[in-house]
């Protein structure tokens, strides 16, 4: 070979590598996985369905938002009415038998369908998620109501008992998805012995070891904690913290729980791992912006 064959050669190499890196980078940008909240579908235009459509144009990725059920009115009723361990069974199935899903994809879930996305990271080992994202999730549960400043009227500390004392009979918890996660922290142990979702796959009630391997797969956990929540009480809850046990009035960060110290989920070791991302975002629930979104999640979904 003379000067200019062994140049040509290395240019055409040069390209091919540059070729095949560009493809590379192409083909790691996964599809997304969508889990909407209470009182909302997979796919009304103004929320979920034009989520899914900002995502599909600026990501350019397959773009999945979870139906509940077999239609728009199903899926709104279910949010509410199908027991969440159900819901992840569906989903489970459904995500397992997509085959655009098989190499794997990064999952937002909106309010409660955070605490379910994580849910099905923990009992669905046939589907991979890359990133899970939680946007205003209650990862600890919930001990209010919504738009009740609960620190400040009577009225509606009176309904959170009333609540509460009903939330943990077994006909509240086979029928109201809300209480599945209703967390008392002035009853620890109740919650830990009656929450038929919640207390389960936070490995309270006993460890099991394939939720806390299960949800080691993950690269990236981020919770979004909206600082402004007037849904969510107590807020600490979106970043796995909550009240500290036995009374309601203080709250705690998640390292300073005993799930954390006991690392019954795995998630202190995550923490070592750096796979633990917490964010936050000004406003009221789930009040972001494309351009936060654009800013802050763009780099977990690319
Ligand atoms: C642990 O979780 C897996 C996955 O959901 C489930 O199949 C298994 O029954 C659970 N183990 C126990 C002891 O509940
Ligand atoms: C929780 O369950 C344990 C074991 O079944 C039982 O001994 C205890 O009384 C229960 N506590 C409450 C508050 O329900």
């Amino acid at each position: 070979m003379d000067m200019a064959q062994t140049r040509l050669s290395m240019i055409i190499c040069c390209v091919a590598i540059c070729l095949l890196n560009a493809h590379k980078v192409h083909s790691e940008k996964l599809p997304i996985v969508l889990w909407h909240g209470m009182g909302d579908t997979c796919c009304f235009p103004f929320s979920l369905g034009g989520v899914r459509k900002f995502l599909e144009s600026e990501i350019g990725v397959y773009v999945k938002s979870v139906e509940i059920g077999n239609s728009i009115a199903e899926d709104f009723k279910s949010g509410y009415l199908v027991h969440p361990n159900q819901q992840i069974e569906m989903v489970c199935a459904e995500l397992s038998n997509d085959a655009k899903l098989n190499n794997g994809f990064n999952a937002i879930g909106f309010s409660q369908g955070g605490q379910f996305l994580r849910g099905l990271v923990q009992r669905c080992p046939t589907v991979r998620i890359n990133n899970l994202i939680t946007l205003g999730g209650q990862h600890q549960g919930v001990f209010g109501l919504p738009n009740c400043p609960s620190l400040s009227s009577r009225t509606c500390e009176r309904f959170r008992q009333l609540l509460n004392y009903a939330a943990y009979t077994e006909l509240m918890q086979n029928f109201l998805v809300q209480a599945t996660y209703w967390h008392d922290p002035l009853n620890e142990e109740k919650y830990k012995n009656s929450s038929s979702f919640l207390a389960d796959i936070n490995n309270e009630r006993f460890i099991n070891q394939s939720y806390v391997e299960n949800l080691q797969k993950l690269n990236k956990f981020i919770m979004v904690q909206f600082n402004k929540d007037t849904i969510v009480q107590p807020l600490e809850s979106q970043w796995f913290g909550y009240y500290k046990p036995g009374q309601d009035k203080e709250t705690q960060g998640l390292k300073e729980t005993e799930l954390f110290i006991e690392d019954r989920l795995g998630l202190k070791k995550m923490d070592n791992e750096n796979k633990l991302v917490f964010l936050q975002c000004e406003g009221n629930h789930l009040q972001f912006t494309k351009e936060w979104l654009r800013e802050n999640l763009f780099i977990y979904l690319t």
